[in-house]
């Protein structure tokens, strides 16, 4: 017999994200980077629904054009999972959950599509299970799951230091348009940590060895003043070398962009995305056709947009 209860669906929904800057420090001994960056959610959503189930799964399906499904997983190696499975074991929760997710963040993109899933799922694991935790014990449990989670959580325009997770919402104003650059492939964010490391054994060992990352000031007053064109001139990632040596091709992406009217671009984390700073919504629209001719796959996105959230539907 069906239950009234086993045909509830819960449908949350989390952000991607844009690293406006991102400083990365050394390695530390838990295999992590010292990180201070500047997080922007932006308008390209996961969206989860979940209904009870004796086990767990999760299936994926995505309307926007330019997302390739075929490399994630839906195994319990999956973030989602992961999310719910560790929600579970966290709150006693003996039950499962059968998960749908609408993806729309590009795949091992550099803009938190992983965390976003993991963030919306804990939120609709928590409300479709009755376990009643508090927006901190989430923050908590997301940061577990990684660096991402918490801020995909929170949402809006945040400094992340330690390795991203600690958060401290920045003062944003106004609304910034961003024209997205996606990639017919993904790149490992260990593999351009890597890369990173490597570069910096090989050139800056001897010079610079002990780096203490913060966010330039000058990021945090073009936020604040909802100033695209002072962004623009503070914009910068320590990870867009190591993953412009990964894929060279990202020069010509980043230069066809500035050439078509971008107030700059900049790899989002650890990309291959680029994500371009446009001066307003004609110039973004601008843009997006320019890069559409050159064969790019484009979006468009806004930003900063909310954290994790219940949808009532
Ligand atoms: O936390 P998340 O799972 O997104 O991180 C993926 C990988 O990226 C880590 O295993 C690590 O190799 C690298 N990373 C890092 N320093 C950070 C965040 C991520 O080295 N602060």
């Amino acid at each position: 017999m069906t239950s009234v209860a086993s045909s509830t669906v819960v449908h949350t929904r989390a952000p991607g994200k844009i690293n406006v800057f991102l400083a990365v420090g050394d390695l530390q001994d838990d295999g992590y980077h010292e990180l201070a960056t500047a997080y922007q959610a932006v308008s390209l959503y996961e969206d989860v629904r979940a209904r009870h189930a004796d086990g767990f799964s999760v299936r994926f399906t995505s309307t926007t054009a330019g997302i390739d499904l075929s490399g994630v997983p839906v195994d319990d190696s999956n973030l989602a999972i992961k999310a719910a499975r560790l929600l579970a074991a966290a709150t006693g929760y003996a039950g499962g959950v059968a998960l749908t997710i609408d993806k729309n963040v590009p795949v091992a993109g550099g803009m938190g599509g992983g965390s976003a899933d993991a963030a919306a799922t804990l939120l609709a694991c928590d409300t479709l299970w009755n376990t009643g935790q508090s927006r901190d014990e989430l923050l908590r449990l997301g940061a577990q799951l990684g660096a991402d989670v918490p801020f995909a959580l929170m949402g809006g325009t945040a400094v992340g230091t330690g390795r991203g997770d600690e958060l401290s919402p920045a003062l944003a104003q106004g609304q910034f348009q961003w024209v997205l650059a996606l990639a017919d492939f993904g790149l490992s964010t260990p593999a351009v940590y890597r890369e990173l490391d490597e570069h910096r054994i090989r050139h800056l060992a001897d010079i610079n060895p002990v780096r203490q990352p913060r966010v330039d000031s000058g990021v945090l007053q073009a936020l604040r003043a909802g100033d695209p064109a002072r962004l623009a001139d503070v914009m910068h990632n320590d990870l867009q070398a190591p993953a412009l040596h990964l894929e060279p091709g990202l020069g010509a992406v980043l230069e066809l962009g500035e050439q078509n009217g971008a107030l700059a671009g900049v790899v989002s984390g650890s990309g291959p995305t680029v994500a371009f700073l446009a001066p307003d919504l004609d110039g973004a629209l601008e843009l997006q056709i320019a890069l559409s001719a050159a064969k790019l796959a484009v979006v468009r996105a806004t930003g900063p947009v909310h954290g994790a959230r219940l949808l009532a539907d």
